[in-house]
């Protein structure tokens, strides 16, 4: 038994770590962020908690970076969900134009960077001004190639989950398709994510330890970092942190190991 670990242990590759300690040939594909913190950020200072969003935007811009040098394929950022407009209106107002205003000085470094920009949730509700910034930021980094920078914007996962089960509903009614065909890829299928593999890990910031409502189908099998940093506080090292954290656990997906 010994002489057979000892076997497998010679067989496993070396791992080659950068000066951060990260394996950079084992760089989760798609990471999820719910940035949680900012209006107590704010409180502790005693400023207003839209002070907390603004400090919570630049974040964005440092987080991003950091995936993309990383090599992470997909970021997606939780930046409104559908249970915050239940926030103050000059709260929800001032979230609302955050896009525009983070898209209006980051954009051109995004597009330099081939970082190509999307959205999940429904666009409906989301003012004009809101939804002109980020089609806009779409349609100018359409055909980039490189990471994808997802802002979550009023997203909720079980809306998406209902909003799924309608149009299958739906697609049998009209018998596009038949209720033998419903499996794990066909639900995926009909899900805002589609395109995207399920999140790696999700890093949520700010020590609550909860999902929120947040990709509860895809995070099915993620890998979970909690930090007690306010998102305002959240700098690349953190990020670092999570990434090495996570390089440090052992994924089975159910299985043994
Ligand atoms: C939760 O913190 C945070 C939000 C509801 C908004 C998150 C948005 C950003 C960080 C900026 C997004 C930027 C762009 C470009 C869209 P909270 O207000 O619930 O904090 P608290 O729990 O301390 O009160």
């Amino acid at each position: 038994m010994l002489e057979k670990i000892s076997k497998w242990m010679q067989k496993s590759e070396p791992v080659s770590l950068d000066q951060r300690g990260i394996d950079l040939s084992r760089v989760p594909s798609h990471v999820a962020v719910i940035m949680d913190g900012n209006g107590r950020w704010a409180k502790k200072r005693g400023l207003p908690r839209i002070a907390g969003h603004q400090a919570g935007m630049k974040k964005v811009i440092e987080i991003t970076r950091a995936a993309d040098e990383l090599g992470v394929k997909v970021l997606t950022l939780y930046a409104f969900s559908t249970e915050n407009w239940k926030r103050p209106p000059e709260e929800v107002e001032f979230l609302m134009k955050l896009p525009q205003e983070f898209l209006g000085s980051e954009l051109n470094e995004l597009i330099e960077k081939n970082i190509q920009v999307r959205m999940l949730g429904d666009e409906s509700q989301l003012p004009a001004y809101t939804t002109k910034a980020v089609k806009t930021a779409m349609e100018k980094t359409r055909d980039n190639t490189g990471m994808v920078l997802n802002f979550a914007l009023n997203y909720g996962s079980r809306a998406e989950l209902i909003d799924a089960v309608k149009q299958i509903a739906l697609d049998i009614k009209n018998q596009q398709i038949s209720s033998e065909e419903i499996n794990e890829s066909l639900m995926e299928s009909y899900l805002l994510t589609k395109e995207y593999p399920d999140p790696d890990l999700l890093i949520r910031t700010s020590g609550e330890l909860r999902l929120s409502n947040f990709m509860l189908w895809q995070l099915a099998y993620s890998e979970l970092f909690f930090t007690d940093v306010l998102w305002p506080d959240f700098k690349r090292e953190n990020f670092y942190e999570a990434i090495r954290e996570y390089q440090n656990r052992s994924r089975r997906f159910g299985a043994l190991k």
